[in-house]
């Protein structure tokens, strides 16, 4: 019986070495020699413990280029026109780009009634006001750079060339909800023409 409990007693007492051994392991990582930030040294020579950054060092996924592609001004103005060539893979490339990152608030056609905002979220503004469809190009880019109000900025998920393309993109929306048949190239006017003339197939006469 004696013998028994000396031994759970030693079990014990190794396990309580083992931890406390555990523990000293712990402070020591927990107190290694290091710097707080902006904590001054006499290693270096300029005393202090931060080093400088190595030249030509740029900030993970910035873009620190300040022409107009970069940062949608030019001479500090907001751009009045598309730093790109407008073709028809820039719009899609835009459309695409619109559909994944800001329909979810703007809604497909921009009138600022996507799911989110069905959800409760802030409406935005729809993009069809006089104001925004005379807003500078160079507005839409500047929003999706930096935010706006409530709005996150999108140039860590969106690089500079597709803010372009959709600010092209909502430009194309914008035009969509005003375009009159005049807009319209010949060969498809003939075709909108026909569809208006037919009468709408009515599901339950
Ligand atoms: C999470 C929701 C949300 C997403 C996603 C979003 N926006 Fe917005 N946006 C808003 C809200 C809300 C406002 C209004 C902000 C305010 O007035 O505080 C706004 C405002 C705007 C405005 C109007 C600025 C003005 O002059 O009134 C533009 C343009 C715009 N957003 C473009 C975009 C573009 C382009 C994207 C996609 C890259 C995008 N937004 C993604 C919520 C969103």
């Amino acid at each position: 019986m004696f013998f028994r409990s000396a031994c759970r007693c030693h079990a014990l007492s190794a396990m309580i070495i083992a931890v406390a051994a555990l523990a000293g392991c712990h402070q020591d990582m927990y107190d290694q020699p290091r710097y707080e930030p902006l904590e001054p040294s006499d290693f270096f020579g300029d005393g202090r413990s931060a080093r400088p950054l190595v030249p030509g060092t740029v900030i993970y996924g910035a873009e620190m280029a300040d022409d107009v592609l970069h940062t949608g001004r030019s001479d500090g103005e907001l751009a009045t026109e598309l730093p790109l060539e407008l073709d028809a893979a820039l719009l899609r490339r835009g459309q695409e780009r619109f559909n994944i990152y800001c329909s979810n608030c703007h809604g497909r056609s921009g009138d600022g009634n996507g799911m989110i905002v069905q959800r409760g979220y802030r409406q935005p503004p729809t993009y069809h006001s006089d104001r925004l469809r005379g807003a500078p190009i160079g507005h839409f880019f500047e929003v999706m750079t930096n935010g706006f109000g409530v709005m996150p900025a999108y140039s860590i998920q969106v690089n500079a060339g597709d803010r372009w393309a959709i600010a092209a993109y909502i430009r194309a929306l914008q035009l969509s909800q005003f375009a009159t048949l005049d807009d319209v190239a010949a060969s498809e006017r003939a075709k909108l023409e026909q569809a208006a003339a037919t009468p709408p197939e009515d599901a339950n006469p």
